[in-house]
């Protein structure tokens, strides 16, 4: 059978859909979320439709790799991480399609970058594509314990699985 033949579907949307994660430190939050929509994306096959980076607002972390308390998290759910942390610029609005917000502090500091609002729909918050907790930030794990990164974790993958479902019904489709 061949595919359906639509002479005035729009054209075809851009094959690759580019998403920034972003807390505050770049080295717990962030990193997980970018992590874990990447074993997601793989697990899904469209791994070759999304690209995936994160960044943190402030500068202290720079160059430093994932928290360790993190990476355990992440370790234990056969989800190892990478990354170095960066700072979040204002060349990151124009390089990324969907820019994802992990807490209101974060938000607002992203959108402070944009005076005048050119780019305020491609910020989000995270927890906005949650389906199974009703929690509007995710909780900054950095000065709590083990469990804090646990539910880090937890969260992340419901919102990440929730943002992948709604950019396959929209971004992938017709593609
Ligand atoms: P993140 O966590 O924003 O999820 O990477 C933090 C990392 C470092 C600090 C705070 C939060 N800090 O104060 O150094």
């Amino acid at each position: 059978l061949s595919p359906p033949h639509f002479p005035h579907s729009p054209s075809p949307r851009p094959l690759m859909t580019k998403l920034l994660f972003v807390c505050l430190g770049n080295i717990c939050r962030s990193p997980a979320a970018e992590n874990i929509m990447n074993h997601l994306a793989d697990q899904a096959q469209i791994s070759t439709q999304i690209e995936c980076d994160s960044a943190g607002t402030a500068n202290y972390h720079t160059g430093n790799p994932p928290d360790r308390r993190m990476q355990a998290a992440a370790t234990k759910r056969n989800m190892p991480m990478t990354g170095s942390a960066r700072q979040f610029t204002k060349a990151d609005f124009i390089a990324f399609d969907l820019i994802l917000a992990m807490d209101c502090e974060n938000y607002q500091n992203i959108i402070a970058l944009d005076p005048q609002g050119q780019y305020r729909d491609k910020v989000k918050l995270m927890c906005d594509f949650a389906t199974n907790h009703s929690d509007q930030e995710v909780p900054d794990p950095y000065f709590g314990g083990a469990e804090g990164f646990d539910y880090v974790m937890d969260l992340l993958t419901d919102a990440c699985s929730g943002l992948l479902a709604q950019l396959e019904s929209t971004e992938f489709k017709n593609v």
